[in-house]
C-alpha cells in the first residue's frame, strides 16, 4: 500500500498548502441495491424525484420540504441572498416548531407514542410518551420558562443526556422562540460554562443524575462547575433548573445551593395543566445554538433557523430516513450532538413518528442490548455511528443473529465507514434484509448532504453516495479548479449552493463564520449572487466516475474522535495552562474501535524534569476542562518539539511517530536530530504496552502525513 502511495504523491513536489490534492486509489466496493420489499414502501422509490432537485430548479425545489410543515403564514421569498452569505429562508414566513413536533399530530396521532425511553437499568420499564401527553409535557415546562421571565431571542442552556426530559425542554423553549444551546453531557462542568458564557444564558437546565455503564452519575456537580466557569467569563447564571432522574428523590451527592437550584419537579406542581400558546415566529428566527470545534481554542456556536432547518430536518428525514409515521424509528447517538438535534428529536417528530431515546452505553450490560432493545420495541430504522458498530461488532459479532428483530433501513454517521465494517452491520446486523444510508453531513450543515436515497440508488460501501437532493457538490482543488470525478484525485467537497438547513452564522463571531466557510473560495466579497459563494464544508473527499463521493475526513487541524470533532488547538491551550509546560501538540492516532484517538505531546519549560505526575496534570487539565471524550490515549513529554525553522510545530512528524509511518522529509526541520529521538523514546514505549499497531489504509496514510498542514 505504502508502494502505490509513493507512485500518486511525491511529498518533495508538493507544498503544504496542495497537500489536499490527495490522489486515491478507488477499490470499487461493489453495489448493494435495496431489496425489492423495500422499495415497494419507499417514499422515495422513483428517480424522477432528482429532476424536481435539479440546479435550474433551485431554490423553489425545497418548498417541497417546507410543504411538510405547517405555517401560520407563508414565505414572500424562498431565498434571500442580499446579505450574502448570510442565507434566508422562507423570508416572511411565520411557524412554531413545537406546534409542528407536537400539537399538529394531536389531531390524528394523539395516542401514539412520539417518544419511547428506554432507562439504561435493564429493570426499570421503558417509558411511551404518547403525544398528548408529550403535548401537555411540553406546554407545562413551557409555563416553567415563561415565569421565569423567559422570551423568544432569549438563550438557555442545557447540559443533559439521554433523558425525555431533554426533549420535552427543547420542544419548550422552541414553543416560545427561547434559543436553546444543548451541551453535550459528556462535557465537562468547565466546557458547559464556556458555552454558557458565549451564549449569554442566564439559565442552565440539567438532572441530578443518569446511568452510563451501571453507575448512576452525580450529573448535578457538573452544574456548580459550569457556573462558576461561566461566571469567571463575566456571565451570571441566575437559576439552574435541576430534574430528578427519580422524581421526588435526589440522586446527586452535591448539595443544591440555596436561590439559585430549583427542582424541576417542584416548579411543575405550580403549572399542571397550564397551556401556552406557540408563538408565532419567523423562519429566520433562531431555534438553537450548537458547539462545535474548530481550528482555534474557541468553539463555535453554530446558530440554526426556525423554517429552514425544521423544513431540512422534515424533508431528509422523510426521504433518507424513510420515515413513516407508523414506523419505530431509533437513532443511537447522543442528542447532545447535531445528529440526535435532527434526527432523534426534531425531523422524526415533525413526521409524527416514534423515536427512541436510550439512557445508556450500548454494550451495557452486555453486547446484545440494542438487539434486544430492538425486538422489544419492535425497532425497524435503526441508525448509528461506525464506533457504536465497531465496538459492538469486536465485543459480540454473534450477537444480532440470536435476537428476532428486523430493520428495513440502517444509517451510519459521523466518520468514514470501512468498507469491513460496512459489511458486517449489513449481513450480521441487518441480517441482509436492510438498506443502509451512509449519510455524510456536518454539525453545520444541519441534515445530509450527501447520502444515496434507500429507495432508489445502490449503496456502496465506504461512500456515502451522491449528493442529496438539491445540492451541488463539486470537488476543488487549492487553485479553484474543479477536480473531475472518477479522476481518482482527492481535494476539498464544497457545496456550490445555499439550502435550507445550512446554519446561520457563528453566535457572536459573523466574521469568523464568513472567513471560516465561505472566503477560501469566493472571489468577490460584495456579491450577493449565491454561486460566488460556495461553501467550505472542511473535508477532502474523492468522486467516483458513478458520482458517489468517499469522504476521507478533515482537513484541517481538528480530530474525529468516535465521531466527535475535537479542535488540536483546544486540546494544546487546555495542556498549556499546566504551569510546568512550554509547548504542547494534539495528534491523531488511528484507533480499532474509536476511528481516532488524541494523542499529546508536551516539552516542559527550563528547571522541570518529566515526571507522571506531570502527564496525570495534563490529562486531569483536559479533562476537566473538555470532558473525558478528549481524554489523550497517551501523553508523551519530550525534550522538544520537531520545529521548522520559523518555529512552527511539525504535526504531521510527531503524527507520524505516533502512528509507526513514515516521518516524511524532515529536511526542512530546524532540529531534525530531535526526530529519531522522539520516535525511540515514543515506539519502545509503545511496543512496551502492546500498542502495535495495524497496516493502515491509504486514507489513513494520507490523513496522517499531511496532519497540521494548513
Ligand atoms: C465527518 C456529524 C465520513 C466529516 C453529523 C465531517 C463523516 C464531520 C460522515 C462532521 C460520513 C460526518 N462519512 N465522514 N458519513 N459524516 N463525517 O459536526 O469529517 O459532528 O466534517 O457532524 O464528521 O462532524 P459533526
Amino acid at each position: 500500500m505504502a508502494d502505490d502511495l509513493n507512485d500518486v504523491t511525491d511529498e518533495d513536489e508538493v507544498s503544504e498548502s496542495s497537500e489536499a490534492l490527495i490522489a486515491v486509489h478507488w477499490r470499487d466496493e461493489g453495489y448493494y441495491p435495496p431489496p425489492p420489499s423495500f422499495v415497494a414502501q419507499a417514499n422515495a422509490s422513483d428517480p424522477a424525484i432528482r429532476e424536481q432537485f435539479t440546479e435550474d430548479k433551485f431554490p423553489d425545489s425545497f418548498t417541497a420540504y417546507a410543504d411538510l410543515l405547517t405555517w401560520y403564514k407563508p414565505w414572500d421569498t424562498v431565498l434571500d441572498t442580499s446579505e450574502a452569505p448570510f442565507w434566508k429562508w422562507f423570508v416572511g414566513g411565520e411557524l412554531n416548531v413545537s406546534y409542528n413536533c407536537v400539537d399538529r399530530h394531536l389531531a390524528d396521532k394523539a395516542n401514539k407514542a412520539a417518544l419511547i425511553w428506554v432507562p439504561e437499568p435493564e429493570n426499570e420499564a421503558h417509558q411511551a410518551i404518547t403525544y398528548r401527553e408529550l403535548y401537555v409535557r411540553v406546554n407545562e415546562f413551557a409555563a416553567v420558562l415563561k415565569s421565569l421571565g423567559l422570551k423568544a431571542g432569549d438563550r438557555i442552556t442545557f447540559h443533559m443526556p439521554m433523558v425525555p426530559e431533554l426533549p420535552v425542554a427543547m420542544l419548550a423553549a422552541a414553543r416560545l422562540g427561547i434559543v436553546h444551546s444543548q451541551v453535550f453531557a459528556g462535557f465537562s462542568g468547565t466546557a458547559a460554562g464556556h458555552r454558557i458564557a458565549d451564549s449569554g444564558s442566564t439559565v442552565l437546565v440539567t438532572v441530578d443524575g443518569y446511568y452510563r455503564s451501571g453507575e448512576l452519575l452525580d450529573h448535578k456537580v457538573k452544574a456548580d462547575e459550569a457556573v462558576e466557569a461561566a461566571a469567571k467569563e463575566g456571565q451570571q447564571v441566575d437559576k439552574v433548573l435541576v430534574f430528578r432522574r427519580y422524581p421526588g428523590q435526589y440522586s446527586a451527592a452535591t448539595p443544591m445551593v440555596e436561590g439559585r437550584d430549583v427542582f424541576v419537579d417542584d416548579l411543575l406542581a405550580a403549572h399542571k395543566g397550564e397551556i401556552v400558546e406557540p408563538v408565532a415566529l419567523k423562519a429566520t428566527d433562531p431555534l438553537f445554538l450548537m458547539y462545535t470545534s474548530g481550528t482555534t481554542g474557541r468553539p463555535k456556536g453554530c446558530q440554526h433557523s426556525t423554517g429552514g432547518y425544521l423544513s431540512y430536518v422534515a424533508g431528509t428525514s422523510k426521504f433518507y430516513q424513510d420515515i413513516h409515521p407508523d414506523d419505530t424509528y431509533w437513532c443511537m447517538a447522543d442528542i447532545g450532538w447535531i445528529t440526535g438535534h435532527s434526527y432523534i428529536v426534531y425531523g422524526p417528530l415533525a413526521l409524527g413518528t416514534t423515536s427512541v431515546l436510550y439512557e445508556g452505553t450500548p454494550n451495557y450490560p452486555d453486547a446484545g442490548r440494542p438487539w434486544r432493545i430492538a425486538k422489544q420495541l419492535g425497532v425497524n430504522i435503526f441508525h448509528t455511528s461506525p464506533t457504536a458498530i465497531r465496538m459492538l461488532r469486536k465485543v459480540g459479532p454473534d450477537e444480532p443473529a440470536k435476537y428476532d428483530y428486523h430493520f428495513k433501513h440502517m444509517t451510519t454517521v459521523g466518520e468514514p465507514i470501512e468498507p469491513e465494517v460496512w459489511r458486517w452491520y449489513y449481513e450480521s446486523v441487518g441480517k441482509g434484509e436492510a438498506v443502509i444510508v451512509d449519510t455524510w453531513w456536518q454539525t453545520e450543515t444541519g441534515g445530509f448532504l450527501g447520502s444515496t436515497l434507500p429507495g432508489i440508488d445502490p449503496a456502496k460501501p465506504g461512500s456515502c453516495g451522491p449528493a442529496a437532493l438539491g445540492i451541488l457538490p463539486v470537488i476543488l482543488d487549492e487553485d479553484a479548479n474543479e477536480v473531475p470525478a472518477g479522476s481518482g484525485k482527492a481535494g476539498n467537497i464544497v457545496i456550490r449552493n445555499p439550502w435550507p438547513g445550512v446554519f446561520q452564522t457563528i453566535w457572536g463571531q459573523p466574521e469568523r463564520f464568513v472567513s471560516t466557510y465561505y472566503a477560501k473560495y469566493n472571489k468577490d466579497p460584495k456579491s450577493t449572487d449565491w454561486h460566488d459563494w460556495p461553501y467550505f464544508a472542511g473535508d477532502g473527499a474523492t468522486e467516483a466516475a458513478d458520482g458517489y463521493f468517499r469522504i476521507l475526513g478533515r482537513v484541517d487541524d481538528v480530530i474525529n474522535v468516535a465521531g466527535h470533532r475535537l479542535g488540536t488547538k483546544e486540546l494544546e491551550s487546555v495542556a498549556l495552562t499546566v504551569n510546568e509546560v512550554a509547548e504542547a501538540a494534539a495528534v491523531p492516532v488511528v484507533d480499532d474501535v474509536r476511528g481516532r484517538v488524541v494523542e499529546m505531546y508536551v516539552s516542559l519549560k527550563p528547571g522541570f524534569a518529566p515526571s507522571a505526575e506531570i502527564e496525570a496534570k495534563v490529562r486531569d487539565a483536559i479533562v476537566t476542562d473538555i470532558g473525558k471524550i478528549a481524554r489523550p490515549k497517551n501523553i508523551w513529554i519530550v525534550p522538544d518539539m520537531p520545529k521548522t525553522r520559523s518555529g512552527k510545530i511539525m504535526r504531521r512528524v510527531i503524527a507520524a511517530t505516533s502512528n509507526f509511518t513514515d516521518t516524511g522529509d524532515i529536511t526542512t526541520l530546524a532540529n531534525p536530530e530531535i526526530v529519531e529521538k522522539i520516535r525511540q523514546q515514543v515506539q519502545s514505549a509503545k511496543h512496551a504496552k502492546g500498542e502495535v499497531p495495524r497496516e493502515l489504509s491509504e486514507t489513513e496514510l494520507n490523513e496522517i502525513k499531511s496532519f497540521g498542514a494548513e
